[in-house]
């Protein structure tokens, strides 16, 4: 049985498509007003994918950057997880797509489908594989294109959801006071109805009836999402710290997903951190599901403010329902 090892984040990587869609260009779409969604979400602007290119190539181009600031090539690299709920395909998994594209040929790969928390459970799940020591370096891909899958003709969605992709490597140290201290992954599937994109799968094949009837795009009561993760989320991330014998104060960073920004200072408040250690990019963004917190993280270590001891808190919260949490020393 080889050592108990701890995991780590050697680099990060984030690619964002090139194309602007903002909330004045959504008002001649739809019944809404910049200032609706402003005051409502936090959103300002999001970005969208242009036609022809895929979930893949953003993933390629994030992996490529946090292979090159983890100072690993991609034949060291031993498993590879994407989290997402929109892959290029039904099958093939986009990791073993994003593995023939990167040469990383030693490498298992597997796709991870837990709503916007994606990226928290898979960078739990290669945790586990790492921390029994059989893993060494581990690529963990958050990849979303919510546009293709957004119905434009509603105001109650379309305006939310951005692309976009974000790549951490994770690797092995002996260093026990760095790297994952904790996590916790939950779910309760009876709020399965509550964030659903109802065709395309074996229950509802794609027809003319369903295509006639927009059921290939999201659908989505968030307003009952809303009242249950806005407590969900402090909770699991409080819950790790005290376990931990840490206070909120310790904390220098928390990520949290940018579903809605009233979701984020709620929780910023009641847990009384102050807004620099709160970082936001829903604004500039949207909710790019589970690539949002390696896009923050990787916007973080760029700017130079994440850097190495720091205690960090990431939590987050979707489709399924799912949420879940992970306190790390950076
Ligand atoms: N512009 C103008 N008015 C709007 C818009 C819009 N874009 N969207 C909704 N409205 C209207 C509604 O029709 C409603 O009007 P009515 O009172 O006349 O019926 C009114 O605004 C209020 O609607 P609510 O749905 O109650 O608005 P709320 O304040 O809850 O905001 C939102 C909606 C932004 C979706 C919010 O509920 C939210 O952020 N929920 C959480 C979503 C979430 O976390 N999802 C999980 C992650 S995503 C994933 O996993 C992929």
């Amino acid at each position: 049985m080889p050592d108990v090892k701890n995991t780590y984040i050697a680099g990060t990587g984030a690619s964002l498509p090139e194309h602007v869609i903002t909330n004045k260009y959504l008002e001649s779409l739809v019944d809404t007003s910049d200032e609706w969604i402003i005051t409502r979400t936090g959103i300002r602007e999001r970005r969208k994918l242009e036609d022809g290119s895929t979930g893949v190539d953003l993933s390629e181009n994030a992996s490529r950057e946090a292979l090159k600031n983890a100072g690993i090539s991609a034949e060291e690299i031993d498993l590879i997880i994407v989290a997402t709920v929109t892959p290029d395909h039904p099958t093939p998994s986009s990791a073993c797509i994003l593995q023939s594209r990167l040469g990383a040929l030693k490498a298992a790969a597997f796709d991870i489908s837990a709503g916007c928390t994606g990226f928290i459970y898979a960078t739990a799940v290669a945790h586990q594989f790492m921390s029994t020591g059989l893993y060494q370096n581990v690529l963990v891909v958050g990849v979303e294109i919510l546009t293709r899958y957004t119905n434009w003709e509603d105001r109650s969605t379309c305006v939310l959801f951005g692309d976009g992709a974000g790549a951490v490597v994770l690797r092995q140290t002996d260093d026990a006071e760095r790297g994952i201290i904790d996590f916790q992954l939950k779910s309760d599937g009876r709020g399965a109805d509550l964030l659903i994109i109802p065709a395309g799968g074996n229950a509802m094949p794609a027809s003319e009836e369903s295509l006639k009837n927009n059921l290939h795009t999201i659908k989505m009561n968030g307003n009952e999402i809303f009242k249950f993760v806005v407590k969900a989320i402090e909770e699991v991330i409080v819950c790790m710290l005290e376990s931990n014998n840490y206070k909120p104060e310790d904390v220098d960073f928390l990520f949290l997903h940018q579903a809605n920004l009233r979701i984020v200072e709620h929780v910023r408040k009641r847990m009384k951190l102050p807004q620099e250690k709160v970082p936001a990019n829903i604004d500039r963004f949207g909710n790019t599901s589970s690539a949002t917190i390696p896009i923050m993280l990787h916007e973080e270590v760029t700017a130079g403010r994440l850097t190495r001891g720091n205690l960090i808190g990431m939590g987050a919260f979707g489709a399924g329902i799912t949420w879940g949490g992970i306190i790390m020393k950076w």
